[in-house]
């Protein structure tokens, strides 16, 4: 992984939440020589050994700010991880996007096929909700209620799902720069909320604390949408490992087309302000939160 342009402290935090993500989702996820076992293998060729893990450091850094058990924290990170790259697969199917490169490899349905891709997608959602249901995620059984509940909302018709069908229509429909950050909110950001706020639910942490978490979440995640769109334009296939150059040819509805480069640019840097400015309640213990939302604006990965 390319991390030239991440603080030298930030590094080896983010290539260690890396690495436990991994470990937490080669122990979570199916494996064996079942009938089935074709769908074993692409959720996992769909979830290992690939992506920058953002979602699984965000919820171990949550986490870690209010004392939770690494062993929590890292069944969360898995969890959202499968269901992440379920939407990846997902994305990625011709009738989405069309994607036939993720994570610098064929796409899932261009490594097996189309039905096994969306079947993969389907039990990667599953088994996310799953592992939180799961008694090892936390003693709490309302905590864990919760946990599922709020990732129920980020994921589906209103969050993630509801802005993947927005993104869809938008292809053939104009729409303004507010509808633009409406459709990233839900299908980027929203996941990217639970992310943080899924640490203060596991630590029980007071309303005011997983607020600013959420705050936080919000402005990064849209800050995060904005850099992936603007790197769908200036990127290579070597630093993304998926295709270039994609959104536009297909018409979709970025602040990059709506604005041009420079303007989504410091939009996106607004946003990084913001997001940096929610963590004031947490003084140093967030320092590597705040360091992620610099990465998170100059990344070329
Ligand atoms: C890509 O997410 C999908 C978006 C929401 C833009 P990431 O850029 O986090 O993908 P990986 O997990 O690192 O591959
Ligand atoms: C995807 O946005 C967001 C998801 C919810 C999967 P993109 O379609 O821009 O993500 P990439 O560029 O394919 O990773
Ligand atoms: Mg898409
Ligand atoms: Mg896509
Ligand atoms: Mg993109």
């Amino acid at each position: 992984m390319a991390l030239s342009v991440v603080d030298s402290t930030l590094a080896p935090a983010l290539a260690e939440a890396a690495e436990r993500a991994e470990e937490a989702l080669d122990r979570l996820l199916p494996q064996g020589d079942e009938a089935q076992s074709r769908l074993y293998e692409a959720m996992r060729y769909a979830s290992l050994g690939g992506g920058k893990r953002l979602r699984a450091f965000l919820v171990m850094q949550a986490a870690s700010l209010f004392h939770v058990s690494p062993r929590a924290a890292d069944r969360v990170a898995a969890s959202v991880e499968m269901l992440h790259a379920y939407s990846l697969v997902h994305d990625d199917l011709p009738a989405m996007d069309d994607d036939d490169l993720r994570r610098g490899r064929p796409s899932c349905h261009k490594a097996f096929d189309e039905a096994t891709a969306i079947l993969a997608g389907d039990a990667l959602q599953a088994r996310a909700f799953e592992i939180l249901a799961e008694p090892d995620t936390h003693p709490d059984p309302a905590v864990r209620c919760e946990l599922i509940c709020t990732l129920g909302q980020a994921a589906g018709a209103r969050g993630m799902a509801g802005g993947q069908m927005i993104d869809l229509i938008a292809e053939a429909t104009a729409l303004t720069e507010a509808e633009v950050t409406r459709l990233q909110l839900l299908k980027t950001a929203r996941l990217i909320t639970w992310c943080c706020e899924a640490g203060a639910i596991l630590g029980k942490a007071p309303s005011s604390l997983r607020h600013a978490l959420a705050g936080y979440g919000r402005d990064l995640g849209l800050a995060f949408q904005i850099a992936d769109d603007i790197l769908d334009e200036t990127g290579t296939s070597e630093e993304l490992g998926k295709t270039p150059k994609k959104d536009a040819a297909a018409g979709k509805a970025t602040l990059v087309a709506l604005l041009g480069l420079e303007r989504a640019r410091s939009q996106a840097r607004m946003l990084a302000d913001q997001a940096v400015g929610h963590l004031d309640p947490f003084g140093p213990p967030a320092e590597k939160l705040r360091d992620l939302v610099a990465f998170v604006v100059t990344r070329r990965m």
